[in-house]
Parts: structure tokens; sequence; C-alpha cells
């Protein structure tokens, strides 16, 4: 696996054993676009479908209403989006002020990422990387996002776990995604890969649970009424 790290101001090791680049040098990253393939195994699709949707369709550029409600209280620090697409949440983050890695399978998504936070004047950090065996750097992050990822029961642990580790003590994680409850309407068809409130709160025994609910907060439009699940918990100090 060769990830694809892009970074605007220093180089942040994530055991992402890739290669790296400042803003303004030029995207250079797509030749090795191919060699992620476990997007397909177990992830959520194959990383040329989200490729494919996120040239075509127009991605929600708001973050999430929630995360900004959780989020604001806290001081900024270093953050980290796993599986960020175009960077709604963490673009947002970054205007507010907080250092932002976003990790994603599609080199499309994270490029719309990049340009909307050199837009903002906020410049993020971007990892292409498959999440089903991505590491982060371990006790590094204050806040790790993990928005809508709906793996098989194994990848998924794989990602829960990665994203517990990533914490620094007193870190936050943020995790939402559809509810079971939401099968046939939203996200993927297969309630293995949905959420129950019982599957998010087992999933993290070294953290502290601080909220854990169901919601449909912010889902308007054609959204309107999806049941989610989300979970706020925090590292230990
Ligand atoms: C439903 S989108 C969520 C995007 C964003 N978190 C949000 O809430 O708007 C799912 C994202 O997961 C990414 N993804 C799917 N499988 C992946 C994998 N194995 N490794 C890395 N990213 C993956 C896709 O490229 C896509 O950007």
């Amino acid at each position: 696996m060769t990830n694809q790290q892009h970074t605007q101001t220093s180089e942040h090791n994530d055991h992402s054993r890739g290669h790296s680049h400042s803003h303004g040098h030029g995207h250079d990253h797509h030749g090795e676009h191919g060699a992620l393939h476990g997007g397909g195994s177990g992830g959520q699709g194959h990383p040329e479908d989200w490729d494919r949707r996120y040239a075509e369709e127009e991605w929600p550029a708001q973050p999430d209403p929630l995360l900004v409600r959780l989020v604001s209280p806290l001081p900024p620090g270093r953050a980290i989006d796993l599986g960020s697409g175009p960077g709604r949440n963490g673009v947002w983050l970054a205007t507010a002020g907080w250092d932002v890695t976003c990790v994603d399978a599609s080199a499309v998504g994270l490029d719309q990422a990049r340009d909307r936070a050199a837009r903002a004047g906020a410049p993020i950090t971007t990892v292409e990387a498959d999440l089903t065996s991505y590491e982060p750097e371990a006790g590094a992050f204050d806040l790790v996002v993990v928005a809508n990822i709906h793996f098989h029961a194994e990848q998924r642990e794989h990602l829960f776990a990665a994203a517990a580790a990533a914490l620094a003590p007193g870190g936050h994680l943020f995790v939402v995604g559809h509810h079971v409850d939401s099968l046939g309407t939203a996200g993927p068809p297969d309630p293995e890969r949905l959420y129950t409130e019982e599957l998010l709160a087992g999933s993290f025994p070294t953290l502290t649970v601080e909220q854990l609910e169901r919601t449909s907060e912010g889902d308007t439009g054609e959204h309107k009424g999806w049941q989610n699940v989300y979970l706020w918990a925090v590292r230990p100090a």
C-alpha cells in the first residue's frame, strides 16, 4: 500500500509511508492513485467510484452541525478527519484554527478538500490512504473525526481502534453514522455496516463516552428524518 501525503507547512509522519509535498508545489499524486484497492473489499466502495462521484456531484460543503456544536467550546489543536471526502468537516475545523489532516482513499475528494481549504485561507494536510489498514500517528491528535464511514465489521474494528489510538490524552473522538433503522433509505443497504447505539458504546473501551445519541440533527431536504447515531468520547488525560 502506498499512501500519499500532502503537507502545506510541515511533514507529519503519520506512518503513511507515502510522499509529501507542500501546497503550491502542484498535485503530483495521480500516478499512484491506482495503488489503493482496499476500499473495495470491506471498505466503502472503490476509490474510483468516490472519485467519480465527487467529480460529478457537488458534495455538501457545510460541516456537520453536531460537530460544530461539540467542538466549538474546545481550544483548537491537532485534528484528523478519517474518511474526510472533500473535507466539509476538516475545512471547517481548519477555518476554526485547528491544524487539520484529512485522510481518504479518493484523490479527487482530497483535491477538493485542499482547494476549499486554500480558498478559505486555512490550508490542511491530506493523506491519500486506505483506512482499512491505515494507522495514524498514535497519541497525536486532540480531535479525531469519523463521519459517515460504513465499513464491514473487521475493517470497522481496525478503523475504530486506529481512531482511538490516534487520540492524545484529553483528546476527543467524534463518530457519526447512519443508524440501522435507516436501512434502505440512508447508507449502504447492509445492516452489518450501519450503526447502533450498542455498537458505538462497545467499540471504544479505552475512552470515556460523554455523549451517545440517536439523532437526525442537521438533516434537511431529502435527508430529513434520516436516523443517525453519534458518539462523543474523550481519552482520559
Ligand atoms: C459517505 S463519504 C463521507 C465523507 C465525509 N466524512 C462526510 O461526512 O461528508 C465516505 C468516504 O469514505 C471514503 N472511503 C471509503 N472507503 C475508504 C477506504 N477504504 N479508505 C479510505 N477512504 C475510504 C470515500 O472515499 C468517501 O470519501
